[in-house]
């Protein structure tokens, strides 16, 4: 049995093919050969997402009193970056192998003189600083004065809107503004699946506290944020918290701790907690000309609150969480697969399985169907054998199947199967809710 992502050199091959296979994940373009590091969610990708992004959303705002919530635009002009510091610094250092053209991240080879495609020793070009934003024009004019970006991070939005949220939401620090969306980069190395690619979904949250209380609330973000993996089924021996050294913190930032995650590649990041100290507000107060700050009414104290940051990846929390899930088992000598996944995050909760295809069966397995759509995604599946449904269910992660069979329409009753056990429960349709609500929380 394969439980640890990081135990399987083939774990990465199976996921990416499962992905495809059963539609959580597309090569984007795909029809026209693939557009490089793109991606495309299907029906079950799509339901993962919004499984994790919805249990981030529960987590950080819903179930608090002291963050509120955020849908920045993707387009923004030039002065926010500018202020941001990432026109200046957001940029890899480049270098182009001159015997066989490849590209790399100079910061990313094991050996800065060795070429890790052709293998030539020495054959690199000088480095270059290459600006990862993506940049486009608004407007019929291509003129610099026209010039916009795609946004690299959702978290400018939040620094733009500090004095907006402060004001509106009457929230006073310690407080966060938190969001989830898409974010752009022109990565030099885009790879490793959905890993790292140009077009990503975030789920940043920014924490505004007393400058005299960040240490604290940098502590309180770390534990917070890994209580959430592992609250959602993420083996402790595959998650671990990382702190910085000094060479790796970004431009803004005085404290950086990278919550890893085992990768079928190795120990690699799945979100940072950051420590940005004043940096985003004072740089945007200087450049904008507003004030961001914060008047303390309780001790006529005025300061510039200090910014704790946690910044996640949506789509590539998904994929791990994926990955910590996939498990392969022998079952009467044959193997089974099974995405072990927190009944939270799998795409369906539940399927209606009738036994047969026959029509007296289907009315019935409708019925149950329609009970069951409004309160959880229900897959319903009336092909192939019941084994072979099961089998499917117990790939995509289904925690629960209930089989429609002919004994129901004499007893009113289902069978319910347990994904992870196996086992299987005779439970009255009427009854259904009530037995599965506190096993599907
Ligand atoms: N606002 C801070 C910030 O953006 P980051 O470490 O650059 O920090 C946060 O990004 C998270 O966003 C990362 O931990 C990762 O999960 C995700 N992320 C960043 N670049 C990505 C990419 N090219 N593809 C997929 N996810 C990415």
């Amino acid at each position: 049995m394969t439980d640890a992502a990081g135990s399987d050199n083939q774990l990465f091959d199976k996921i990416v093919n499962l992905s495809k296979r059963r539609g959580f994940v597309f090569q984007s373009a795909d029809i026209y050969g693939g557009f490089r590091s793109t991606y495309d969610y299907g029906p079950l990708g799509v339901l993962l997402l919004r499984n994790v992004k919805e249990q981030w959303w529960r987590s950080m705002v819903q179930l608090r009193h002291d963050v509120v919530g955020l849908d920045a635009s993707v387009l923004s002009p030039p002065q926010v970056w500018q202020a941001s510091g990432h026109l200046a610094n957001f940029s890899d250092p480049l270098v182009d192998c001159v015997s066989c053209n490849a590209r790399h991240r100079l910061d990313k080879l094991d050996d800065p003189n060795v070429c890790p495609t052709c293998g030539a020793t020495g054959s690199f070009t000088e480095a270059r600083e290459f600006n990862l934003m993506f940049k486009t024009h608004a407007g019929p004019v291509m003129e610099t004065a026209a010039e916009v970006y795609l946004r690299p991070e959702t978290a400018q939005g939040m620094f733009i809107n500090f004095s907006n949220v402060l004001v509106t939401s009457r929230k006073r620090p310690p407080f966060g503004i938190a969001q989830i969306g898409k974010s752009f980069r022109n990565e030099i190395t885009p790879g490793n699946f959905v890993f790292r690619t140009r077009e990503f979904e975030q789920m940043e949250m920014e924490y505004f506290v007393p400058p005299e209380e960040s240490q604290h609330w940098y502590e309180y973000w770390c534990q917070q944020r890994m209580d959430w993996y592992l609250d959602l089924g993420m083996p402790s021996d595959q998650l671990r918290l990382r702190a910085h050294d000094d060479d790796e913190l970004s431009h803004y930032s005085s404290g950086t701790s990278d919550v890893e995650f085992l990768f079928p590649w190795g120990w690699d990041e799945l979100e940072g907690v950051a420590n940005r100290g004043d940096f985003d507000l004072r740089q945007h107060a200087e450049h904008s000309g507003e004030r961001l700050d914060y008047f303390d009414q309780a001790t006529g104290e005025r300061y510039v609150p200090h910014v704790i940051e946690p910044a996640a990846g949506a789509t590539r929390a998904a994929m791990a969480f994926l990955m910590a899930a996939y498990a392969e088992e022998e079952v009467n000598d044959e193997v089974r697969t099974v995405l072990r996944l927190d009944p939270r995050l799998a795409p369906y909760k539940v399927a209606v399985l009738p036994l047969s295809k026959k029509d007296t069966l289907t009315p019935t397995a409708m019925q149950v169907f329609d009970l069951l759509k409004g309160q959880w995604m229900t897959d319903y599946d009336e092909t192939q054998s019941i084994g072979k449904r099961y089998a499917r269910q117990d790939e995509i992660g289904t925690p629960y199947c209930v089989t429609v069979d002919f004994d129901t329409l004499e007893d009113a009753s289902v069978t319910v199967r347990n994904r992870d056990t196996r086992e299987q429960d005779r439970v009255a349709i009427a009854g259904l809710l009530a037995y599965l609500e506190p096993r599907l929380r």
